[in-house]
């Protein structure tokens, strides 16, 4: 039985302090939750955030990795440095990253490398554009984009990894994926991993929805056989409308 993981991904909003009240506020409200429970604020704000979720429920991921142990890489992070923060979860190739940081498949798979050796929880996002969709390139883009990422991947290791099906063009548009197209990609992605690994692997590995996911549409998105969750933009930057999609 996969349990579900909701995951906020604050993207660049929130000063530290922003970032603590947030969590204050979402403490109480979240602390009953039958999911798991992530923020990904920005490098700035996770140590601050990080000791406010102190003895909670609520985990704590970053919004990327950089592949090398250290050097000279300005404006990158490394997976030791993250680790000593405390970050359990980080997310890697997440589709604004590849739109406008120039990341490929290459550099997600090199990223999920690193995040694994420091022993961090990758949330692998993947996810077609609107003109791939239009032209029935979805699942020729998620088989490459899941194959690539998970290259040299070992099957233990499988065991940490959740997958983020987002697609680009559900992204802060307020468009969200129909329930069944939804299922349908986290099924097909699920079939990929079967491939690569086998069945029993692929039945476990989390495969999170994102785009537009608000606290109205987060039940029948969540009460799917494949989709184990969500990674949230916009509605994981309030208190209630967070919980209202983790308490779906
Ligand atoms: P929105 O929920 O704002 O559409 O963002 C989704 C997303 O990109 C989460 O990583």
């Amino acid at each position: 039985m996969r349990r579900k993981i909701i995951a906020g991904n604050w993207k660049m909003n929130k000063t530290p302090s922003e970032g603590v009240n947030l969590i204050n506020e979402l403490k109480p409200l979240v602390k009953d939750a039958d999911v798991e429970v992530v923020v990904c604020p920005t490098f700035v704000c996770l140590p601050a955030v990080v000791e406010a979720t102190r003895g909670t429920n609520i985990k704590v991921g970053a919004q990327n990795i950089h592949w090398a142990d250290n050097g000279a890489f300005t404006g990158e992070i490394s997976g030791e440095m993250l680790k000593e923060v405390g970050v359990e979860y980080v997310i890697i190739g997440h589709s604004e990253r590849r739109r406008y940081f120039a990341e490929t498949d290459a550099t997600i798979n090199s990223r999920l490398k690193a995040a694994l050796k420091y022993g961090l929880k990758p949330i692998v996002c993947v996810g077609e554009l609107l003109i791939e969709r239009e032209n029935e390139l979805t699942n020729s883009v998620l088989k490459r984009q899941t194959t690539l990422a998970l290259k040299d991947i070992s099957s233990e290791d499988m065991n940490n990894i959740v997958i983020a099906y987002e697609p680009v063009w559900a992204i802060g548009t307020g468009r969200t994926a129909s329930v069944e197209d939804a299922n349908d990609a986290c099924k097909f992605i699920r079939s990929v991993i079967a491939s690569l690994y086998n069945e029993e692997i692929a039945q476990n590995v989390r495969i999170q929805y994102g785009g537009s996911v608000k606290p109205s549409n987060a039940n029948e998105l969540f009460n799917t056989s494949d989709i184990d969750g969500g990674l949230i933009g916009g509605a994981s930057l309030t208190a209630s409308d967070f919980v209202g999609i983790v308490k779906y």
